[in-house]
């Protein structure tokens, strides 16, 4: 079987190396001439462990290839997989603008039947409206060739993408066709092998799922922020209240982090989307629309801390910053907390001396030459009055304390994914600040 995947980002990347492994020939497009050319040279665009080897051990066999060349691409396809972007559109809505000209291509390119799936997160009736978009391209060809459409949303977690993928903890797959349905059921059938997963459904579901998904788990976060902020009125600690209910067998323990907002390119766009997509159909998200103002308010905790600790006004500090990407496993910048973070420090009139394992050349893309983008993490501490966590990645866990105490100007660290437990800082000889 040979599948084309029309997106070479950090979802279309991942699905394309993975069905690659499974022996398939598969197809990987995108229009970013740039980014195919690294990969036909061997070089990953994006951070996420594992990827690499994938991409690098797939292409030489001969069965993982580039090319910005879509026709090229479904000549002989069976299957094409859309995993383009679906970014935050002006009114919050998502816009899927990319989705629709693939599908506009698509309908003027295919050479054959083919399977056509939505991977990108998209609203719902989106997948009808793919279908019609193909219906039209091929009635004004007068090409009749027989074609579905399916909704497959993607749930990998950037950091931990290849295993999410390989061994995923369910399969969502919304079709309309016995036919669609039979494919999609093989495709996936290499990843099932301990326990079939795949839950099949009508296409509006499979949509509303992922936006469902993500906007449980932004919940999840947004409840323990508004929390974690009562706890510190109250004289409660978060992390124990975490967990105390994690224990408990309805709740679980996942995704009750207290920190310094939630980022990354799906739940801020999402939450959002969701929105939108009820206010089209008459509805308010309340509860979504909490979720959002909690998580715009708690990305801008750590510099209210870091202000206040500064007698109100910060001006002329230099503030260590350790992680810049929105979560620890992954170069993604979007959305991250950091941004807010350091926009706010600069603002203030603040250095900032930056550190983060992965992210630094994305960052400076973003941040330019007002951030000191420091070589190690405790280069970035060096002669700083304040340092601020704000990714949790696992090198900062254990830092060399009494280095730590003789390069800064000051000990201080505001810890903004709580890290660090209170008496460490103490008996290292810092003032800590946490969340909640
Ligand atoms: N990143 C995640 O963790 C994640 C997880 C689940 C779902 N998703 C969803 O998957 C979709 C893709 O996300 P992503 O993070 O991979 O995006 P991305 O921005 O990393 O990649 C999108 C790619 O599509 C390419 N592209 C745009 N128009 C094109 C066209 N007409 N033809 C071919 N390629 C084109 C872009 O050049 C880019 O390389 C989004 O809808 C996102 O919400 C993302």
């Amino acid at each position: 079987m040979k599948i084309t995947v029309i997106g070479s980002g950090y979802v279309g990347l991942v699905t394309a190396a993975c069905f690659s492994e499974t022996g398939l020939d598969v197809w990987c497009m995108d229009t970013d001439r740039d980014k195919v050319d690294r990969l036909n040279a061997g070089r990953c665009p994006i951070y996420e462990p594992s990827l690499p080897e994938l991409i690098a051990r797939n292409s030489a066999a001969g069965r993982l290839h580039f090319t910005t060349d879509l026709s090229v691409c479904l000549d002989g396809a069976d299957v094409a997989f859309i995993a383009v972007g679906t970014p935050e559109g002006e009114d919050g809505s998502a816009d899927v603008s990319y989705v629709r000209n693939v599908a506009h291509s698509v309908g003027r390119l295919m050479h054959d039947d083919l399977v056509v799936v939505v991977k990108s997160t998209v609203p719902v009736g989106t997948c009808a409206e793919v279908e019609s978009i193909l219906r039209d391209e091929l009635a004004a060809r007068n090409a009749d060739f027989t074609f579905d459409v399916a909704s497959n949303p993607e749930f990998l977690k950037e950091g931990h993408a290849v295993n999410d993928f390989m061994t995923p903890d369910r399969v969502i797959i919304g079709v309309q066709s016995e036919r669609a349905r039979a494919v999609m059921a093989e495709l996936y059938r290499p990843f099932m092998m301990s326990a079939d997963r795949i839950l099949f459904m009508d296409r509006a579901s499979s949509e509303m799922t992922k936006y469902t998904a993500n906007a449980m788990l932004a919940t999840r976060i947004s409840f323990m922020n508004d929390i974690a902020c009562l706890c510190e009125r109250v004289g409660a600690k978060v992390d124990m209240v975490r967990r105390g209910i994690g224990m408990d067998q309805r709740i679980g323990p996942k995704f009750l982090y207290a920190g310094c907002g939630y980022g990354g390119s799906c739940f801020p766009k999402d939450v959002k989307a969701l929105i939108a997509t009820a206010a089209s159909h008459g509805c308010r998200m309340d509860v979504l629309e909490a979720v959002e103002r909690v998580n715009a308010r708690q990305k801008t905790v750590l510099f209210e801390k870091i202000s206040r600790h500064f007698g109100g006004d910060p001006a002329g500090r230099t503030v260590a910053v350790w992680g810049l990407a929105f979560k620890p496993g992954t170069d993604d910048m979007r959305e991250a907390p950091s941004l807010v973070l350091i926009d706010a420090l600069l603002k203030a009139g603040c250095r900032v001396r930056a550190f983060d394992p992965v992210a630094m050349d994305r960052a400076h893309a973003i941040l330019g030459d007002a951030v000191f983008f420091a070589p190690d993490m405790y280069a970035a501490a060096e002669g700083a009055d304040a340092l601020a966590v704000v990714t949790e990645w696992k090198q900062f866990r254990l830092p060399d304390w009494k280095r730590l105490h003789e390069l800064m100007a000051s000990p201080v660290v505001f810890d903004g994914r709580n890290v660090y437990r209170e008496e460490t800082l103490a008996q290292a000889g810092f003032t800590g600040y946490r969340i909640g």
